[in-house]
C-alpha cells in the first residue's frame, strides 16, 4: 500500500499546518518537509486513545527508546545501547545544545551547504560562527573543503595559542538532494575529525527514508565515529512534526560528552512525541515500506517529468529523503527565461507553486530551489506543470 495515494488535493487544502496556510490559497505548496499522507493506522489509534482518555501529561520516554533500539536493529543492524540514548525535544534543540556545551561563543561549527537552513540560524543565534565546507557539484561531501574548514576552525586565535574547539554538523542522509553517505565517506569524516579534534554531531532524521541501491550507515558505528553523537526522530519518516520528540544517541566513546549533556537541563520531548514514536518504531514497518516505495516512484516520476517538460532544469537523483534539489541555472541557455538567484520567487509569483528558496541553503544555493515530493503523484504532476508554465511558457 502506498500512503501517498490516500488523499486528494481538495482534502489536503483543508489542512491548517504551515505548509498549507502560509502562502496564497491558489498556490501549490511543495516546500516545508511535511508529507501529504494520513498517519499510519497504529499511530492514529494511539493518538485517538490518548486524547479520548485525557492522557495529556508529561512524557515517559522509555517505550520510545526501546522501540527505537528494535527498529535500528531490524532496519540497519545497529545495536543501540538504550543507556546511551537521551530523549530531547527535537533534532534542532539536540544539536544546538550538544554544540553549546563543548564550544565557546565565537567558536565555529562547520556545515556542508547547500544544507537545511536551520543548520545556520539556531547556531548563529546561540553565538557560534558557522563555517561552510560546500558539497561537490554532485552534492557529495568534499573532503578537501572539509579538511580546510576543520583546519581553519580549530586554528589558534594567536600563534602558539591553544587550538579552538570546533564542531561538524553532518547531515546523514543529506537534505537537500538526498545523498546517503557511504561507510567509506563516513570513515573519512571520522578520520579528519580525529586528526583535527573536531566534535561531530550527525543529524540522522531522514535515515528511514533511503531508496533501493543505497544503505543508511549510522555515523557512530563507523570506525572512528564512536566519539560522535547522532540525532534520530520519527518525525520525518512518519510525519509527526506536530508532536515534537527526538533522541540523542551517543557513540560508544562519547560517554563524556553525553555526561556533560546530562549534567545540564534541556527541553524534553512532548508526551505525544514519545507515544507516537514508540508506536512508529515498533509497529509501522509495513507502512514505512509502502511509503518508501511510493517515494521512490515519485522520485523517478519527477526525474522523467523534469527531463520531458522543464528545459534547462536538472534535478538531484535522491538516494534518500523526499527533498529534491532543482537546478534552474540552465533555463536561459535552453531558450527559456533566466530565473535569477532565487527561482522560487518567480515560480511563486508567476507559476503559483511554492518551493524553498535555494539561497537559504547557503553557498551553492543560488539558481536552485528545493521541492518536496512526498505528495500524491497527481499533485506532483500538477506542481511540475506549474513550474513548466514559467520555465517553458
Ligand atoms: C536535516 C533536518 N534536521 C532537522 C529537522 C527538524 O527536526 P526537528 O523538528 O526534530 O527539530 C529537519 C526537518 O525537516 C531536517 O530536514
Amino acid at each position: 500500500m502506498n500512503p501517498l495515494t490516500d488523499l486528494t488535493l481538495d482534502q489536503l487544502r483543508s489542512r491548517t499546518s504551515v505548509k498549507w496556510t502560509r502562502y496564497d490559497a491558489d498556490a501549490l505548496p511543495m516546500w516545508v518537509a511535511e508529507m501529504d499522507v494520513l498517519l499510519a493506522p497504529a499511530i492514529r489509534e494511539t493518538l485517538e486513545r490518548a486524547i479520548r482518555d485525557g492522557d495529556t501529561g508529561y512524557p515517559g520516554s522509555a517505550p520510545m527508546i526501546d522501540a527505537f533500539a528494535g527498529f535500528a536493529d531490524r532496519r540497519w543492524g545497529w545495536n543501540v545501547d538504550g543507556a546511551a540514548v537521551q530523549p530531547v525535544q527535537s533534532v534542532i534543540t539536540g544539536y544546538v545544545d550538544a554544540f553549546l556545551l563543548v564550544t565557546e561563543p565565537g567558536e565555529e561549527i562547520i556545515v556542508t551547504p547547500p544544507v537545511y537552513p536551520p543548520f545556520y540560524s539556531y547556531l548563529t543565534q546561540a553565538g557560534r560562527v558557522v563555517r561552510e565546507a560546500p558539497l561537490t557539484e554532485e552534492l557529495r561531501l568534499d573532503f578537501d573543503a572539509l579538511e580546510e574548514a576543520f583546519l581553519a576552525a580549530t586554528a589558534p586565535r594567536e600563534p602558539g595559542g591553544p587550538a579552538r574547539s570546533a564542531g561538524f554538523l553532518l547531515c546523514n542522509p543529506h537534505n537537500p538532494g538526498g545523498a546517503v553517505h557511504t561507510r567509506a565517506e563516513l570513515e573519512a569524516v571520522a578520520a579528519l575529525a580525529a586528526t583535527h579534534g573536531v566534535r561531530v554531531v550527525s543529524d540522522e532524521i531522514h535515515a528511514p527514508l533511503v531508496y533501493s541501491g543505497s544503505t543508511f550507515t549510522p555515523y557512530t558505528t563507523v570506525a572512528g565515529g564512536e566519539t560522535g553523537l547522532a540525532l534520530h526522530s520519527a518525525s520525518k519518516a512518519f510525519n509527526l512534526a506536530a508532536m515534537p520528540g527526538a533522541m540523542l544517541v551517543a557513540g560508544s566513546a562519547a560517554e563524556e560528552w553525553l555526561a556533560i549533556y546530562r549534567s545540564g537541563t534541556h527541553h524534553w520531548p512532548t508526551h505525544y512525541g514519545t507515544l507516537t514514536a514508540a508506536v512508529a518504531y515498533a509497529e509501522c514497518d509495513a507502512w514505512l515500506d509502502g511509503l518508501v516505495a511510493g517515494l521512490e516512484e515519485n522520485r523517478d516520476a519527477l526525474a522523467e517529468l523534469v527531463a520531458e517538460t522543464l528545459p534547462g532544469v536538472s534535478v538531484s537523483h535522491n538516494q534518500g529523503t523526499y527533498l529534491a534539489w532543482l537546478d534552474f541555472r540552465g533555463t536561459s541557455d535552453a531558450g527559456g527565461p533566466d530565473l535569477g538567484d532565487d527561482p522560487s520567487e518567480v515560480l511563486y509569483r508567476d507559476g503559483r507553486v511554492v518551493l524553498n528558496p535555494g539561497p537559504s541553503f547557503g553557498t551553492g544555493g543560488a539558481g536552485h530551489a528545493r521541492l518536496n515530493f512526498a505528495t500524491p503523484p497527481a499533485v506532483l504532476q500538477e506542481g511540475v506543470r506549474r513550474i513548466a508554465t514559467v520555465v517553458a511558457p
